[in-house]
């Protein structure tokens, strides 16, 4: 989704800005832009599609110029929602004076009527977009005060944003604001860098503030953060966090894309999930970050988990773990109906949100519905600091370092392997005895290593990879844990490959889809010798008898497969919650692979947002 870097210092700003929206890339866009203040003007250029793409047109328009040593300004990538990706559209956006740039992340629900307000004074509008009308409604207000105007302006408007501007008439200063859309200050050296991702400022400084909804900060050129306070103009105080992570993390180190990079980061992502909360001696998970004693974990009843996307399919792994381990009733829920259900929340139901980014708009919404009808909110998430880790009562984070690639890979198997932690810390307390909960520790301690022996399988699944590029509709199928690690691998084919691709239950086949199988339609059968296996293996000759190519996963050595299978990726031998995380990886390979061989844009699939901050 879009992105926001701005910066201002004592360099020359459009390098860094270049350089940050490089870094929100991953982020997903399709149009970018940027202005520097060079003294009392304003400089603004924007491109549609890549970044070099407005990185060719600065160094075209501004060789030489004083545009190219201003040492202020603001840059946006944009993802479309209102109007087109034209360059008309694409941020900044000028008010009608030519003094005020502001680029702006999220969704201005009252536009249309902000707009009629302001054309009927006389303001023209350039662009389809609700941006560039918060940008006049900013200038109508302005009095030779822009803090004042921004204040004014964000009282007046309803939905979301994140935002940085700059004023000519005052270039020292640069202003900033959030609601319901991310803004993190970085504190540098003399210089301060406003960022909507602590990926596009963790080279310049590790020393952040989050902002919280509402909060709008000035920055001074020499002071830095002067001041930051609430849409009240009531003082607010922010506390100085440190960034964990490097730029380094944040790279593709030698890969050739980010999302092989962080499918073979996955053992280290993993063990990181576990290092240090897991008690071999007990046979239990530590998860300091819950806080909780067992007579508060048994007065849990329920569990109600929401999220979207592939972090959808980690909680429906966690639901059949909550039962299996923990015999725990849970359900899971697509975070968008979870809000305009009526879902009911009974005294001791536990929520769980679900997100690697903890921005999603439509997981942020659930945590608020489920807390105002009263239920403890935990969360989940990746990323330190965002809004669902800030706003949920308890929460584990995923410590899987920063993932680039919109495509969730390492997110997801973490997000796994934290829900089994959960759901052996809970079944301890309840009716998993010591040596099962000690079994289940070794299984957990196992998983990197069976990882690195997945990867190993890496040439084998790029040739069966190749083998299968061309074709243009695909099947995955699955039963218990291997019916959600299905819906992933499917997902996963598509985002990236843009084959069609479905992931069934494998009993559902015969409910329809089994209509469309024929020679050109490969499925992908799931018949890891673990519980399903033996039904899993009936459905598989249903699709043969219909002329499909089979692809199996099966576990190392069970040869009795083999015969039904055109093609076979051998899965490390495993418990079936973790042969469920092997599989994965297979079958992350085996899209990276096709996506490759298609000459798709791996890293940032056509249309596609990291992180989807509107509903
Ligand atoms: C987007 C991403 C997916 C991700 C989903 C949920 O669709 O492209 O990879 O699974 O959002 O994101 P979250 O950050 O909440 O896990």
């Amino acid at each position: 989704m879009c992105g926001i870097i701005a910066y201002i210092g004592q360099k020359p700003a459009h390098e860094i800005l270049i350089r940050g929206l490089h870094r929100l890339e991953y982020r997903g866009y399709d149009s970018s832009g940027l202005t520097v203040m060079d003294k009392n003007k304003i400089n603004t250029l924007r491109a549609v599609g890549k970044v070099d793409n407005l990185s060719e047109k600065v160094n075209d328009s501004w060789e030489s110029k004083p545009a190219k040593e201003a040492t202020s300004g603001i840059a946006h990538t944009r993802w479309a929602t209102h109007g087109l990706p034209t360059e008309e559209n694409a941020h900044p956006h000028t008010d009608n004076s030519g003094k005020i740039s502001l680029v702006h992340n999220g969704i201005i629900e009252n536009y249309q009527q902000l707009r009629s307000k302001l054309e009927s004074k006389g303001y023209k509008f350039y662009s389809e977009t609700d941006s560039e009308v918060l940008c006049n409604l900013i200038s109508e207000l302005y009095n030779e005060d822009i803090e004042e105007a921004v204040v004014q302006a964000l009282k007046m408007v309803e939905g979301t944003y994140g935002i940085a501007l700059v004023c000519s008439d005052e270039p020292e200063r640069l202003i900033a604001a959030r609601r319901g859309s991310p803004i993190i200050i970085g504190l540098g050296e003399k210089e301060t860098i406003v960022a909507s991702d602590v990926s596009a400022l963790v080279q310049y400084t590790k020393q952040v503030i989050y902002l919280n909804d509402n909060d709008i900060v000035t920055i001074n050129r020499d002071e830095g953060v002067t001041e930051i306070f609430d849409i009240t103009k009531t003082h607010v105080s922010r506390e100085v966090e440190e960034v964990d992570w490097d730029l380094g993390s944040a790279e593709k180190g030698g890969y050739e894309h980010y999302m092989l990079k962080e499918i073979f980061e996955q053992p280290e992502a993993i063990t990181n999930t576990f290092r240090g909360r897991l008690n071999l001696d007990e046979g239990t998970a530590i998860l300091s970050g819950l806080n909780l004693t067992p007579k508060k974990i048994v007065e849990i009843n329920r569990v109600l988990i929401f999220a979207c996307g592939t972090s959808l399919h980690a909680s429906m792994l966690g639901q059949y773990f909550f039962e299996d381990y923990a015999q725990l009733p849970s359900n899971v829920n697509h975070a968008a109906e979870f809000r305009y259900r009526n879902p009911i929340v009974e005294k001791h139901t536990l929520a769980l949100a679900i997100s690697q980014s903890g921005e999603t708009a439509d997981t942020l919404a659930a945590v608020r519905e489920a807390k105002r009808k009263g239920a403890d909110v935990w969360g989940l998430c990746n990323v330190v600091g965002s809004t669902i880790a800030r706003e949920t009562e308890r929460g584990i984070y995923l410590h899987a370092g920063p993932e680039i690639s919109v495509a969730s890979t390492k997110a997801f198997t973490t997000q796994v392997m934290v829900l089994l932690q959960m759901a052996l810390k809970f079944g301890r307390c309840h009716r998993l005895s010591r040596s099962e909960g000690v079994k289940l520790c070794q299984h957990i301690e196992s998983t990197p290593e069976l990882i690195r022996e997945m990867l190993k399988e890496a040439e084998n699944i790029k040739k069966i990879a190749l083998k299968y590029k061309d074709y243009d509709n695909c099947f995955y199928i699955g039963r218990g844990y291997m019916y959600p690690v299905a819906l992933e691998g499917a997902l996963k084919l598509k985002e990236i490959s843009y084959i069609h691709a479905e992931g069934y239950h494998a009993a559902e086949l015969k409910h329809g889809p089994i209509a469309l199988l024929e020679e050109s339609v490969p499925v992908i059968a799931l018949a890891n010798d673990v519980d399903g296996k033996d039904k899993i293996i009936g459905n598989v000759e249903e699709c043969k008898a219909r002329k499909s190519p089979v692809i199996l996963t099966a576990t190392k050595g069970d040869e009795e497969v083999k015969s039904l299978s055109d093609d076979i990726i051998w899965i490390p031998e495993a418990s079936a919650p973790i042969a469920a995380i092997l599989t994965t990886v297979a079958l992350q390979l085996y899209s990276y692979y096709v996506a490759v061989a298609r000459g798709c844009d791996v890293d940032q699939p056509r249309n596609l947002a990291k992180s989807v901050t509107v509903e």
